[in-house]
């Protein structure tokens, strides 16, 4: 990365293909963190990792139409370019990938990924378009930006494991890294959907944190049973107000059902809603 400086912006997949080849030619690695704009602290320490680990750093910023099923929230999602340019430039980004619809999905365009394993349930229970489409842009992202790895919050835990997955069955040669969950003081995961919340959901919010905590602690100590534990989250949140999608307990590596909680490695995974905004959560057990 270099010290402060304006990126230079890719508007289009063939200026993007050409700096990323300059770069690899020059022996230089890069590093890609996908995002669809509406930077916060969490897409931040996501670019300061990528900086970490390569010599130049892209930043894509892409509000994806085919993950949003016509009843979400596609035009509603916050759009602030400027404000995250100016977010990337003051760390020294190299380059910004900010395609067009038009340069992703072309007229005619007829393609798309299909997702199995990881992307089996949970969110796909609630959001059967979603993995589909996050699989296709960002194999489109890996295309056009060709960099060494790529790095995903953990907080989206199954898009990670999904995307991962994608990588490896493609052959693309990315390493796709995951990076802990940034948090807020009171517990709740940093996303750009917590704008939607008001103060008062706002208030609420770390309780899905809370919850996910105490059932682990539950889990880890082996009583109640988990499908207790589980439960019993599901009625702190639902007492809290929250309408709950799920709470589960699942391999943390590929996302399977548990059977013995004994066999690890676990991720407890939920999904909420709280007023008009949908929050997720995970966390290691
Ligand atoms: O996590 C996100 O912001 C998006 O799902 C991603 C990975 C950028 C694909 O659009």
């Amino acid at each position: 990365m270099r010290d402060e400086t304006i990126p230079t912006i890719h508007r289009g997949i063939a200026g993007m293909q050409h700096q990323s080849a300059v770069w690899r030619a020059a022996g230089l690695k890069s590093a890609l963190v996908p995002t669809m704009g509406a930077l916060h602290e969490g897409h931040l320490d996501l670019v300061r990792t990528a900086s970490a680990a390569a010599d130049r750093v892209v930043v894509s910023i892409f509000v994806n139409p085919t993950q949003f099923a016509p009843t979400e929230d596609f035009a509603a999602y916050p759009r602030e370019e400027a404000a995250d340019l100016a977010k990337l430039a003051a760390l020294g980004v190299d380059a910004v990938f900010a395609p067009t619809i038009a340069e992703m999905y072309p007229d005619g365009y007829a393609t798309r990924i299909v997702v199995d394993g990881p992307a089996r349930g949970l969110e796909s229970d609630s959001r059967p378009h979603f993995f589909g489409g996050v699989a296709t842009v960002v194999a489109k992202l890996f295309i056009s930006c060709a960099p060494d790895i790529a790095i995903f919050g953990e907080k989206d835990y199954q898009q990670l494991l999904v995307v991962r997955r994608m990588g490896a069955d493609l052959g693309l040669p990315v390493d796709v890294v995951g990076f802990p969950t940034v948090r807020a003081a009171d517990g709740l995961a940093l996303s750009s959907r917590n704008a939607y919340l008001s103060p008062e959901e706002r208030s609420v919010a770390p309780r899905l944190h809370a919850a996910l905590q105490a059932a682990a602690a539950a889990i880890r100590a082996g009583k109640p049973p988990v499908p207790d534990a589980l439960a019993a989250a599901e009625r702190d949140l639902d007492d809290a107000g929250f309408a709950v999608d799920y709470v589960a307990l699942r391999n943390a590596d590929t996302l399977a059902e548990v059977s013995d909680p004994r066999a690890g490695p676990l991720r407890l995974l939920a999904a909420a809603r709280l007023g008009r905004t949908r929050l997720i959560d995970n966390i290691a057990v």
